[in-house]
């Protein structure tokens, strides 16, 4: 991938970033999903009063984009106003391992969008659990 798209997503991200809801912790995330055909779905945190029930901009995003059909992802951006950008929590990881196994996830702090760092998913999640032995997602072509 062009390092001109990499821009272009994770200026996707800090645009989405604008959409976030984040009343309590003030930490506003913007996270865009590049999807193999060249589609980039994007999403931001949602916070709830009951704060367990918050999720991440990665998860938003990536919600979106399967349930309306997207797979086969090629990378993710996750844009917040830290040093070096916000790395994704251990749940988002897991289902970037589940539904964007071979995505690369670019991190960068909203203040610096052309420094951005490079991760792989197996790289966040090694030896991730995706699949309970014996069971295989029937009929379900997620394309990863
Ligand atoms: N958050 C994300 O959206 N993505 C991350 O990668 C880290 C954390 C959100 C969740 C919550 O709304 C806020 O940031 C503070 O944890």
């Amino acid at each position: 991938m062009a390092i001109a798209n990499k821009g272009v997503l994770v200026r996707a991200a800090a645009k989405a970033r604008r959409g976030a809801i984040a009343p309590f912790s003030k930490f506003r995330v913007g996270a865009a999903l590049l999807a193999g055909t060249g589609e980039i779905i994007a999403g931001a945190n949602v916070e709830s009063a009951s704060y367990g029930l918050t999720c991440c901009a990665e998860r938003v995003a990536l919600f979106k984009a399967l349930t309306s059909g997207k797979k086969n992802f090629v990378a993710l951006a996750v844009v917040a106003r830290a040093p070096g950008g916000a790395m994704p929590c251990g749940a988002c990881r897991q289902l970037l391992a589940e539904f964007a196994p071979k995505a690369l996830v670019w991190v960068a702090d909203s203040q610096a969008l052309k420094t951005i760092r490079e991760f792989s998913v197996s790289e966040l999640l090694p030896a991730a659990f995706v699949e309970i032995p014996g069971m295989s997602r029937r009929g379900q072509d997620l394309g990863s």
